[in-house]
Formats: C-alpha cells, structure tokens, sequence
C-alpha cells in the first residue's frame, strides 16, 4: 500500500511543486516506485516541471469519469510518474470520488504525492481527501506562516493528523538580520513539527521551471533529498550548516 503525502501551504507560490518534483525525484532515487498527482485543477504545472509535458494525453479527471484505466493516464517523467491535472473544474470531482481514483494506484507504488493547490477552499479537499500524512510548506515570513497554520489547521480538520512542516527558501543571514522569521519561531507559529528547511537556491529558480536537471551540488536538492531520507523513517538530523 502506498504512502499518500499531500504537499500543502495555504498561500500561493511558496515552492509546493518544486517540493513535488524534487521529493519524488529522490525518493525515485531511493529505489522507490513514486507517482506524483497534479492536484492544481485548471493550473497544472508538474508536466512542465518534471519536463514531461510532451507526452499528455489523459489527465485524472479522464480516470475519474472512466474514461481511461488508471494505468494509461499516467506519464513517465524521467522514471518517477506523472498523472496530470484536469484544465477545469467539474462537479464530478468530489472527495469520495477522489479517495476511490486514487486507492486504485495503492498497489503499484510505495509513495504518491500530491502536489495541492493554493489556498485552503474548494479544490484543496480533493487533493487532502486520499492523503494519510501532508507536508506543509512555508516560507519564514508572517504572511505565510499563518496561511500555513491554517493550512495545518484544516488538514486536521479533513482528517490528515500526520503533518510536517518544510520551511523553504530559507536564507540564515536574512534570518539573522530579522528579515525573515527564525526557524524555532516559524515551528511555533505553524504549530507542526519540522520535518526539513530547503535553503534559498537560485539553480531551483531558473532550472526547474524549464525543465532542466539541478546540478549535484544544489544545496536545495540536497535538502530534499534529506527529507525524503526521513520520509523513509531515517535518522538524519536536521542541520542548519548551509543555510
Ligand atoms: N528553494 C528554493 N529556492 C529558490 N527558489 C525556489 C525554491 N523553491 C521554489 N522556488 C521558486 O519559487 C517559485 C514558486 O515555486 P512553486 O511553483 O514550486 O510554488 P507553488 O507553491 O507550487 O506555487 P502555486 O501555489 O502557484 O502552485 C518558483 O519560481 C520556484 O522556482
Ligand atoms: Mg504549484
């Protein structure tokens, strides 16, 4: 049976896919059989991300309704796979439905994730709906610590008690100088434990929406790859060395 991690943040913009992309990467990496499901309905992105968008035929909504079997609907996206989001909305997305379309991948992956859309309305149940754990992603600033707390705060509601917080983006020096929210701070004002903290990386920035591989020495991609080890259940301590 497959582990469900959603990737959430209640705010926009505040690196959900590129977690995605790069947790699924790693876990890949690990050996580890990884679908990764766009639930950003009407906004995908993980095609262009994964650079897989080339060979999208069916999306999840098209799994949903029938209309293919689970299997076809998914793309390779450099071993790890990729089941697109629908381009709009319909009443037929409902949680229910969503919980049944995904418990058909159970069998033939150790992890999906679920790259969820901005916000904490509407759409943001169906992407929570199948998932057992969640990961909330946040950067070290007020705004988004709160919207944060609040995603955290209805994910319980849905259900989702196993939640952790990735703090991403993070700059120590920026910190320091009190431009950004200190790390014990920004657990606190969450209020879910810390499960990683991505630093600020300029090679996520320009690379990864074109498509384009990170190089070895990411700082950011070995954070995620640091993540995903305790994903696994591994002790790797957090550091803050890089940061
Ligand atoms: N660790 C990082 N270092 C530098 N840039 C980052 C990092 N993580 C994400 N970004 C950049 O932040 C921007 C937003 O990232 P991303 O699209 O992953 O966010 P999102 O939360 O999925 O957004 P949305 O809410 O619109 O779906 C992108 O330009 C991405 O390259
Ligand atoms: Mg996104």
């Amino acid at each position: 049976m497959a582990k469900k991690i959603v990737i959430a943040s209640g705010k926009g913009g505040v690196g959900k896919s590129s977690l995605t992309v790069g947790l699924c990467r790693a876990l890949h990496a690990r050996g580890r059989r990884v679908l990764a499901v766009d639930c950003d309905l009407g906004l995908r992105s993980l095609d262009l991300l994964f650079s897989a968008g080339g060979a999208l035929v069916y999306d999840w909504g098209d799994v949903l309704r029938g209309a293919c079997a689970p299997e076809s609907a998914c793309i390779d996206a450099g071993g790890v796979s990729l089941l697109a989001a629908p381009l709009r909305e319909s009443a037929e997305f409902t949680a229910p439905r969503m919980r049944e379309m995904i418990a058909e991948y159970d069998a033939a992956y150790d992890y999906i994730l679920i790259d969820a859309p901005a916000g904490v309305v509407g759409e943001f149940s169906l992407a929570a709906a199948a998932a057992d754990s969640a990961l909330i992603v946040a950067t070290a600033d007020g705004v988004c610590l709160r919207s944060a707390g609040r995603a955290a705060g209805t994910l319980r509601e849905l259900g989702v008690s196993d939640r952790r917080l990735v703090l991403n983006r993070f700059h120590r020096a920026a910190a320091e100088n009190s431009f950004l929210v200190n790390i014990d701070e920004s657990i606190d004002r969450v209020g879910v434990q810390l499960i990683g903290v991505v630093p600020e990386d300029p090679e996520v920035t320009f690379r990864l929406p074109k498509g384009d591989p990170l190089p070895k020495k990411s700082p950011a991609q070995a954070a995620w790859r640091r993540i995903a080890g305790r994903i696994e259940g591994e002790n790797i301590p957090l550091s803050f060395k890089k940061l």
